[in-house]
């Protein structure tokens, strides 16, 4: 099988680098060689250098996406266009096409998946959530047999080496963002994972694949990990949590969104560090499972694109049946329910603690667990979790909070728990 690669990258190098040393064991498991035939660069003088003898480099789309020879084209340039336009024209051009690109991917699936069964191709995607785990092929194929309850995925890997090395090296977020850009684990500009946008990419590719749900980005509630501090992550650590990013998606209320949570010590999903991914899932017939892994770096990613390659291989010439998503109606972030880790820092003087839980109690919050610490002469640090509360409510009781003289700094409110119980 004839391969074209648009875009010579990290991905791209791991992707070469597997088909050169595992050519034979590839060849044993689908009686196919693949061979890539060449390769989409912009700077062919750069390319050049690291590219193998046997890769034609062009600086032409057309020289691959109008090449008869090219049986699939995979995309791992990035971005979204002209990435998006050569996905579409290599599927019109009836060539497989196999794509790491998360965002369009979340953005475009049903379309893409729609043209490429009119051409009678395939359109595989394994790489563009978690890396090397299998999350795609597992929900497609391995769990085709349940109705998925929930499932609930640590996403992205700069956060979570982030969040785990403020916690063992006892030191603020852009220390550690800093070192995490060194070693590679976190991008020059890290806006897209830490923000939440980047899970909340993955949490659309899995809501269409897992619910056969369609959800638009502007639709989705998502928030990311800036304003964790070491002081909540010791204090959650104290109270028996651990702070992590968490995509979380589930039927029976429809719930699709990404935010730090406080998940009990004891869940599995809490032991999962640095930059590992991993994913919980709740299939009515399969009951609770997790996948864990990589979720980045060449050769995991190249090990997911590669695996999409021996699906193409091994898939009997046959029309691919298309299911069309359904849209969804997702609950509002506000009529979600949750638990809720609250710090406040407050002047530490009589009447402030009964001022406080008077407000919660207005909006009929109760609470789990509270402490008290002082900070300074003056001021005291109080600690709270709620019991499960309606997320409206709580915005009203900030709201109501931040106004009294005795807060001193803005509050801190993360959620809390993996269950979304309705009330
Ligand atoms: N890296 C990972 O661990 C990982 C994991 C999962 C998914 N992915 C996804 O995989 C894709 C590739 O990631 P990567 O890390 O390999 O990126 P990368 O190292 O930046 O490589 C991208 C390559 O595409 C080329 N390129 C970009 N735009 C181009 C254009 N318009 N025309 C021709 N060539 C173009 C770049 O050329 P120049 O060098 O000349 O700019 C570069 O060679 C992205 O969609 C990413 O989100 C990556």
């Amino acid at each position: 099988m004839k391969i074209g690669l648009l875009g010579l990258g990290n991905v791209a190098e791991g992707i070469l680098s597997i088909l050169k040393d595992n050519h034979k064991l590839l060849q044993a498991r689908t009686g196919e060689s693949f061979e890539v035939k060449s390769a989409l660069v912009r700077n062919l003088e750069k390319a050049q250098e690291k590219a193998p003898s046997s890769l034609k480099l062009t600086a032409q789309a057309s020289d691959i996406l109008e090449d008869p020879k090219i049986d699939i084209v995979i995309e791992v340039m990035g971005g979204e266009e002209p990435a998006l336009t050569y996905i579409k024209t290599a599927l019109k051009n009836k060539k497989h096409v196999i794509t790491a690109n998360k965002a369009i991917i979340a953005q475009h699936r049903p379309e893409l998946l729609k043209l490429a069964q009119e051409n009678n191709v395939q359109l595989l995607f394994e790489a563009s959530v978690a890396g090397g785990i299998p999350i795609i092929r597992t929900l497609t194929i391995g769990y085709a047999a349940n109705h998925i309850h929930s499932l609930y995925g640590i996403l992205n890997g700069t956060t979570n080496y982030i969040l785990t090395n403020m916690e063992r090296e006892e030191k603020e977020y852009p220390q550690i963002l800093k070192n995490a850009q060194k070693l590679g684990f976190a991008e020059a500009d890290p806006t897209m994972d830490i923000s939440g946008l980047d899970a909340a990419y993955k949490l659309i590719i899995l809501a269409g694949v897992a619910f056969h749900t369609t959800i638009n980005l502007e639709d989705i509630y998502y928030e990311g990990i800036d304003n964790i501090t070491l002081k909540d992550i010791t204090y959650a650590k104290d109270l028996g949590y651990k702070i992590k990013l968490l995509a979380i998606g589930k039927t029976n209320p429809t719930i699709f969104k990404v935010h730090p949570t406080l998940i009990p010590i004891s869940h599995p999903l809490a032991g999962i560090d640095n930059e590992f991914n991993a994913i919980f899932i709740d299939g009515n017939a399969v009951g609770e499972s997790m996948l864990v892994g990589k979720g980045a770096g060449a050769l995991p990613t190249g090990s997911a694109i590669v695996s999409d390659l021996i699906e193409i291989a091994l898939t009997p010439k046959k029309q691919i049946p298309f299911i069309e998503d359904k849209t969804a109606k997702l609950s509002p972030i506000e009529k979600t329910y949750s638990q809720f880790y609250i710090r406040l820092t407050v002047a530490d003087k009589v009447g402030t603690l009964e001022k406080i839980t008077g407000l919660l109690s207005k909006q009929t919050i109760s609470l789990s667990k509270l402490f008290q610490k002082e900070k300074t002469k003056n001021t005291a640090e109080i600690v709270m979790i709620t019991h499960v509360v309606q997320e409206s409510h709580m915005k009203t009781t900030i709201a109501n909070l931040i106004v009294l003289p005795e807060i001193i700094e803005a509050p801190v409110v993360i959620r809390v728990g993996l269950e979304e119980p309705t009330a």
